[in-house]
């Protein structure tokens, strides 16, 4: 091989303050390992100094420790966009260390192309092989690697041998025409592959190969509880029930589902549940859940855009690495999110929120309308374009100091115009042909927990006489109360 070898700190060291760089993968899966470490500590020199050092980073989805979390920890971020998870990075975020812009994570590489974002300057990817000409075998997530590796001036590889060449057949990669000419995306099923199994970067851009040989650091998730469990009950019992009625055909559709625990649970309850035919997934992350299914022959195919698996579950695909490139494909997140491949497909999208109002209004965001949580991820892509948009939620939060069903949301995710389907443990809402009277109603006889169930009718009660049961004055109540006592319940909507 013909590139330069680099160490990561020698890598590291080819940053500059405020460069915008963009990082293979998406989750921990597929990103950039030794040298966003090595970033992290370099910036910790440089502050120790006394001389300012910030980069700017965009990413497929969030990252891992050793990248959103140590970056975070030497508050080496200025800018991030499109979304994270990691608890030392919200942190940053939300006491505005770092300016963070939350986006449709379909949207990131039409925008970065189209200038509506800066470009990056440098992509760093993960690959598990490449060619002297370019040609890239990418690891376990594919995020928005084309289009960074696309725009950026140089690219810096970790060549990270944990993950075999034979991956090579997983992927599938494509990328929208330029517009005005932009032809319609031919993928007319989920296992249907359009593209190319490996990426072609210009060789020329590689100033360097950093060599690794590391895991993605993914943990087994939680086990589920009762809470969990019985919400992915009622959703298999809705689905199951749609198809019995007629409403979704005879050969199912294929299933997207959101990331966590409660989606873990989801997926395990449609596995169970042998009144519904054994699906696709057409998805963002595939879990271990699905891998699960796979094996039980509940999933057939599972098209994503990573591969978010446990490290104990991906050694287990390694060692089947053939049957895997059969059932599992992984696309840019401008494809697996995109929204018209949506709506076609007809997706049955399941996603979970934060809080929902009495209304059907979601927000998957945001707490008390002010601090971040994560971001919007896909959820906005499927929830918009799905054919059943299905958001899931436990009915409290906060040992039940705080109920998930309000009188209105503290930040909009999803309006009710893309929300359908509401679960909790305590039942399903449908909203479907409902007008805004009959979706509280429903909502809160439904899903609210027993406990906040007045409240909220003595909430929709303020306001007789109108389409909408919304008193501006009183909106917040229940939100004002748990930030000055700490509790919901003292709030009150009593005349
Ligand atoms: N107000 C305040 N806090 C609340 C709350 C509310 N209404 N509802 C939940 N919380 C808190 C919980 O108490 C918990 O915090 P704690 O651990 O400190 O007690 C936290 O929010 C939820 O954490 P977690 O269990 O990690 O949630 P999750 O794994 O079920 O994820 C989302 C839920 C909404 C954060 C997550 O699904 C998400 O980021 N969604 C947006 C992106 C998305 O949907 N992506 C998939 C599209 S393909």
């Amino acid at each position: 091989m013909s590139y330069k070898k680099l160490t990561p700190e020698e890598a590291a060291a080819l940053i500059e303050n405020d460069e915008n760089i963009g990082l293979s993968g998406f989750t921990a899966a597929g990103v950039p390992k030794a040298t966003t470490r090595a970033l992290a500590a370099r910036a910790e020199a440089l502050h120790a100094e006394g001389k300012p050092f910030k980069v700017n980073i965009f990413s497929g989805a969030s990252t891992s420790a050793s990248t959103d979390g140590a970056l975070a920890a030497a508050n080496a971020i200025g800018h991030r966009t499109p979304y994270q998870s990691s608890p030392d990075l919200r942190k940053r975020i939300n006491s505005e260390d770092v300016q963070y812009y939350d986006m449709h994570l379909s949207h990131t590489a039409m925008y970065m192309r189209y200038g509506h974002i800066p470009s990056v300057k440098t992509a760093i990817i993960e690959v598990a092989d490449i060619t002297d000409d370019g040609e890239v075998v990418l690891t376990m997530g594919v995020g928005n690697t084309p289009t960074y590796c696309k725009m950026a001036e140089r690219i810096i590889v970790e060549l990270n041998t944990h993950f075999p060449k034979e991956l090579k057949g997983m992927h599938d990669i494509y990328m929208p025409e330029d517009l005005p000419n932009r032809q319609p995306i031919p993928l007319l099923s989920p296992s249907h592959r359009i593209g190319t199994a490996t990426l072609k970067i210009d060789p020329a851009k590689v100033v360097g190969i950093v060599e690794t040989n590391e895991p993605n650091g993914i943990g087994a998730f939680k086990p589920s509880d009762a809470v969990t469990d019985t919400i992915g009950k009622n959703v298999a019992a809705f689905l199951s029930s749609e198809f019995k009625k007629g409403h979704i055909p005879s050969s199912f559709l294929p299933i997207q589902s959101g990331v966590g625990n409660i989606a873990n649970a989801v997926l395990g309850a449609l596995g169970h549940d042998k009144s519904i035919p054994a699906f696709q997934m057409y998805t963002e992350v595939i879990q271990d859940s699905v891998i699960k299914l796979m094996d039980e022959g509940r999933c057939s195919l599972a098209a994503g855009c990573s591969l978010t698996v446990s490290d104990e579950m991906l050694e287990k695909m390694l060692q089947n690495i053939e049957f895997y490139k059969q059932h599992v494909i992984l696309r840019p997140q401008e494809i697996s999110n995109n929204p018209e491949i949506v709506r076609r497909l007809g997706l049955i999208c399941i996603n979970t929120a934060i809080e929902v109002d009495v209304f059907g209004n979601v927000n998957s965001t945001h707490f008390y309308g002010r601090q971040m949580m994560n971001g919007i991820g896909g959820s906005g892509d499927f929830a918009r374009n799905g054919f059943l948009t299905i958001f899931t939620c436990p009915s409290i939060a906060k040992k039940g100091a705080i109920s998930s069903i309000v009188p209105m949301v503290s930040h909009h995710d999803h309006t009710e115009h893309d929300v359908d389907i509401i679960v909790t443990e305590q039942g399903i809402a449908d909203l479907r042909g409902k007008s805004p009277r009959e979706r509280a109603e429903e909502i809160i006889e439904k899903c609210a927990h027993p406990d906040y169930k007045q409240l909220l009718r003595d909430y929709v009660a303020l306001t007789p006489g109108y389409h909408t049961p919304c008193c501006v004055a009183k909106a917040f109540e229940m939100h004002e109360k748990f930030l000055e006592t700490g509790d919901m319940h003292n709030a009150s909507f009593k005349a």
